[in-house]
């Protein structure tokens, strides 16, 4: 079985030329050529296309050529195939250039042009920014002024933007304006890879195209919602970008509320484009911003220290390359929020992540209430937790349910017997590396997976007052958890607060 997209699309992209800006960085040699290289083999890319890459490195058609197919040979998730892969090396071209210049965008848009004619495609022109976000602003603009952005009415253009969109609301604002300036709201796509990943649509399919969950799927049967995104990494060699966002800029801000939406949201009148949307941005809002007291209660930072990851010893996050060794920057961070709605009122959610932490899983726990009898006794049913759903995002893709069941034998034995399913098990999985969907998605138009402006103001809404008083606070305990832990003490009271406790992370196998 190949994967589909969610949105149940079968047939290939528009034609199309896409032109990755940031072409010799790393997000484009680890994961958009494998994911087009991907698409290509599952029949999904159009057959008529062709890619520019556009870098401030000097580089020519012939020499971008053989540098991709090197890295196709190292980056691949799938074999590759020589004539498919021939027929995408040829269709590839480069151009280099300083963003800052015009001539840069004058020389870009010949050389769209030229590629046109050479393979006869129509004017579409997926742009995709795989840069530096001080950089965002800038390209769009350029893009705009040599009026490569204009649509027609059969054709059309639009920009893939990475993340972060924006360092804190009001640049996000800025940068909005100066963006929409140029192209309008429906040609922005603003990607966020996690919203790629299978576990994380499945939770839509989960939810709505099952009838058993959704009528127990509000607060009088769920007691609490947990959201953990943990890594082992350290920051490796971003220090520089990540000493001055930290993980709440580079995890919550994006991926983790955009996961809590789709967990916490009402049904859509429909799956594709602004339905979803809609009902994502819903549920931010009635996250209410924190007042700094609340800061305080309700939020936990860390940073970690030296320790051991893999029984090998790693430095502390202020000895990294490129962080300043007196960094107050969080590495880690635990909240409670609450969704003020009448699904969720006083239902805590708590999210956490971090990086150098115990394990490297993503899950999302969504815990029951007790039963309302203690029909096996107060003792037998203190021994077994109530039911509890676990979402592994990853790694070992999967859903399991926890549910009781008496133990075989004489007397009254209950125990927690988990119901399994696993992706590994379920028909021909294609390794893929998360962007196969959403660039699959931009060709074709549907926005549903990607963030609309309100979403990621909202989102900055949440975040902003948290960062505010860290900012105004300085930690006086950095660093505060070793690595390999699960983050500081603190953050296990911010649970136990309110009678709960961080769900104990086994990896399923
Ligand atoms: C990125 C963050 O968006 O997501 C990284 O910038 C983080 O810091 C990464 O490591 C995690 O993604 P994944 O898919 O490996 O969970």
């Amino acid at each position: 079985m190949a994967t589909k997209p969610l949105t149940g699309h079968d047939t290939p992209g528009d034609s199309c030329t896409i032109v990755i800006f940031g072409a010799s960085g790393d997000l484009t040699k680890r994961k958009l050529l494998p994911a087009l290289y991907n698409l290509k083999a599952l029949k999904l890319l159009p057959e008529n296309f062709a890619v520019i890459g556009v870098a401030v490195t000097d580089s020519n058609d012939e020499m971008f050529r053989s540098q991709i197919t090197s890295d196709i040979k190292q980056f691949a998730t799938r074999p590759v195939d020589q004539a498919e892969w021939d027929d995408f090396a040829k269709r590839s071209y480069y151009i280099s250039g300083d963003f800052n210049s015009p001539d840069t965008f004058a020389h870009l848009g010949a050389k769209i042009e030229d590629v046109r004619k050479t393979w006869n495609l129509p004017g579409n022109v997926l742009f995709y920014l795989a840069i530096s976000p001080s950089f965002f602003g800038k390209v769009v603009e350029q893009l705009g002024n040599a009026g490569l952005t204009k649509e027609t009415p059969d054709t059309w253009r639009r920009i893939i933007i990475e993340k972060p969109f924006g360092h804190d609301l009001q640049s996000a604002r800025d940068l909005n304006t100066q963006i929409t300036s140029h192209v309008q709201e429906s040609q922005i796509y603003r990607i966020d890879h996690y919203l790629g990943k299978e576990t994380v649509q499945n939770i839509m399919v989960f939810r709505f195209g099952n009838s058993v969950f959704e009528p127990i799927w509000n607060r009088r049967y769920i007691d609490y919602v947990q959201i953990t995104v943990a890594e082992q990494l350290g920051v490796e060699l971003r220090g520089g970008y990540y000493d001055h966002s930290g993980v709440t800029r580079d995890m919550v801000q994006n991926h983790i509320l955009s996961v809590l939406s789709l967990v916490a949201m009402e049904p859509p009148a429909s799956i594709s484009g602004d339905s979803v949307r809609n009902e994502k941005v819903k549920v931010l809002e009635a996250i209410r911003p924190m007042e700094p007291e609340e800061v305080l209660a309700n939020t936990v930072r860390g940073q970690y220290g030296a320790g051991l990851i893999g029984g090998k010893n790693v430095p502390a996050y202020r000895s990294e390359p490129d962080v300043n060794p007196a960094s107050n920057t969080e590495t880690f961070v635990a909240m409670k929020l609450n969704v003020e709605n009448w699904r969720w009122a006083d239902v805590p959610f708590f999210i956490r992540s971090g990086k150098r932490l115990a394990a490297h899983t993503t899950q999302i726990v969504i815990g029951f209430k007790r039963t309302p009898l203690l029909l096996f006794g107060k003792e037998v049913q203190d021994d077994f937790m109530p039911n509890r759903l676990v979402i592994h995002v990853q790694p070992d893709e999967g859903i399991t349910m926890d549910i009781h069941a008496k133990r075989p034998g004489p007397g009254i034995s209950i125990a927690n017997v988990p119901l399994d399913f696993s992706y590994n098990e379920f028909g021909e999985s294609t390794a893929a590396t998360g962007y196969e969907t959403l660039l699959y998605d931009c060709m074709i138009g549907d926005m549903t997976l990607f963030h609309r402006y309100d979403s990621v103001d909202a989102s900055w809404r949440i975040v902003n007052p948290i960062l505010d008083v860290w900012q105004a606070l300085h930690p006086r305990d950095f660093p505060n958890y070793a690595s390999g832990t699960w983050g500081p003490e603190a953050s296990d009271r911010l649970v136990a607060k309110t009678g709960h406790a961080w769900h104990h992370y086994e990896l399923k196998k």
